[in-house]
């Protein structure tokens, strides 16, 4: 089994049920690391890493690839690509019936021979480091699942009718680089329909926002990993250096100050709290995570992350503001045989059935503090101001598809020199397309039968 697999290779992991303070220090600096590299800006990474990469199509690429990418968003025609899409049950009452009773959570990936509904080709707004068709991974039996709930039918994500239901609307995913993937993957099956058009970007292309013309819908990203105030001091490349100040009793501006223009919202969180921090409470130190030889007391990530959790959640439900509010929970990486600095690599090609992988126990700590935080606030404060609050229970089903990675495909063909090239993986983001579209099926489900 995989995750026995990993506990022989990597002396670091934690062990199941067991795992001491000592453990968890060690393991998550070099998880710290991880996050360093992952969740940085895809685009500084890129100009450390990445410098060897060949300019596709002969197009200059000393701009960042997404300051690139941003241009031609803007620059292309709306390109409707014939694309045979169907929505089974999409309008069915039966359909909506059994979804009331129906964990769309629990089920499996069964094969679909349609295939996904856009490509590299069809849509322009794929981030070069996954754009895994483009970059040249050579097998594509990944894109033909779909995520199949055990109890219902999953529609297709039905992009006339979401944008028909967001006339007037304006949306936002709010977190770090898994909602930048989350939002380009919405980006592309509503480019079926209609092209948006970029209307902002923050200096470094890491919060944006899009416009629908003709349904007169907003989209937004919002950079903020930490969702909560932090003070980070981070170079280009990624290395601090000082340690994150992270302010547990202040939520990050970025996001709230925009809020009440909002109609829904994504929230997501989580990996960036493995790293390093400080922790202040009323811009006094209270301790830390991972801090050696600093004599603070170590107060673990999982007391910020659960402090940060109560913050937002209480935020949402107390604010005046009536918002459609999904959080999403933490993603599982695929590293095997080594992390990320240690030559780990995903080179599965099919998913996994249930049964066959454990999620890592980092994963199953983050998403029980975000399970239970949730329930507090909805048994707590209920929905009664008319706060809609829905748990995008993403984990296990994305803990399914290690064969969704770019892994060596993150960089434009990596192999295309030297056939034995030792390339970074990335075992985190996913390929698009890829499963992370099935997360936009699950949000339509919820949105149109929740
Ligand atoms: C709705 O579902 C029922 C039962 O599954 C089926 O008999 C019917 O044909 C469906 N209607 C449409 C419009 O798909
Ligand atoms: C799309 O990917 C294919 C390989 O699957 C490649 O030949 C083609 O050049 C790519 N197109 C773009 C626009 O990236
Ligand atoms: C959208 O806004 C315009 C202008 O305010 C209004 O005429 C139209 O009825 C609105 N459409 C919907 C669906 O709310
Ligand atoms: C677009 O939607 C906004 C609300 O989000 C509304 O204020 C505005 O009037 C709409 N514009 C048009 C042209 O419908
Ligand atoms: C908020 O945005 C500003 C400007 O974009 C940035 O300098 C700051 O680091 C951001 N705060 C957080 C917590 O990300
Ligand atoms: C926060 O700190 C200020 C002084 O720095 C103090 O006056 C105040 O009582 C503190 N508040 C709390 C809740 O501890
Ligand atoms: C660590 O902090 C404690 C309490 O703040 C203090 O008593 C102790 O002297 C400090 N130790 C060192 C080595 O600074
Ligand atoms: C790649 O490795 C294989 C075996 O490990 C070796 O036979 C081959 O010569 C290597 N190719 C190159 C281009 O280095």
């Amino acid at each position: 089994m995989v995750q026995e697999m990993r506990f022989e290779m990597n002396p670091f992991s934690l062990q199941k049920h067991n795992h001491t303070f000592v453990k968890c220090a060690l393991c998550f600096v070099l998880m710290g690391l991880a996050v360093r590299l992952w969740f940085y800006d895809s685009i500084r990474f890129s100009s450390a890493v990445d410098s060897v990469e060949t300019p596709p199509e002969g197009k200059t690429e000393s701009l960042a690839p997404e300051e690139q990418k941003a241009e031609s968003l803007e620059d292309s025609l709306p390109i409707q690509t014939p694309v045979s899409v169907d929505f089974p049950g999409n309008d069915n009452q039966t359909s909506q019936k059994d979804s009331a009773k129906c964990d769309i959570f629990t089920g499996d990936w069964i094969p679909d021979p349609s295939g996904p509904v856009y490509t590299n080709e069809s849509c322009h707004a794929i981030e070069n480091h996954q754009n895994c068709m483009r970059n040249g991974r050579p097998d594509s039996e990944y894109l033909y699942w779909r995520w199949n709930p055990r109890d219902c039918q999953l529609p297709r994500f039905n992009p006339e009718r979401f944008l028909d239901l967001m006339r007037n609307k304006s949306w936002a995913f709010i977190g770090d680089s898994i909602s930048r993937n989350h939002v380009q993957s919405l980006l592309c099956i509503l480019s079926q329909v209609e092209e948006a058009v970029e209307v902002y970007h923050d200096e470094e292309y890491r919060s944006k926002r899009w416009h629908f013309p003709s349904h007169n819908f907003t989209l937004s990203v919002i950079w903020t990993p930490f969702l909560i105030e932090a003070d980070v001091f981070e170079d280009i490349n990624g290395v601090s250096s000082s340690d994150i100040m992270l302010h547990l009793d202040k939520l990050d501006k970025n996001w709230t100050e925009q809020y009440k223009s909002f109609d829904y919202v994504v929230i997501a969180g989580g990996k960036w709290f493995l790293k390093t921090a400080i922790y202040y409470v009323n811009d006094t130190v209270m301790g830390c995570h991972y801090c050696p030889g600093r004599n603070l007391t170590e107060l673990g990530f999982e007391f910020a992350y659960r402090k940060a959790l109560q913050l937002i959640l209480n935020f949402v439900t107390g604010s005046d503001h009536k918002a459609f509010v999904f959080l999403r929970t933490t993603t599982p990486d695929h590293f095997e045989n080594g992390e990320w600095f240690s030559g780990g690599t995903c080179k599965r090609m099919v998913p996994f059935k249930e049964g066959e992988i454990d999620m890592r126990d980092i994963d199953r700590i983050m998403r029980d503090i975000e399970l239970e935080e949730f329930e507090k606030v909805v048994a707590d404060a209920g929905t009664e101001r008319g706060v809609i609050l829905k748990l995008l229970d993403t984990t296990h089903l994305s803990l399914l598809r290690p064969d969704g990675h770019p892994g060596p495909y993150r960089q434009f063909q990596p192999f295309a020199e030297d056939k034995n090239a030792t390339v970074q993986n990335d075992c985190l983001h996913w390929c698009l397309p890829g499963p992370i579209d099935s997360w936009n099926d699950l949000v339509m489900e919820m949105l149109v039968n929740g």
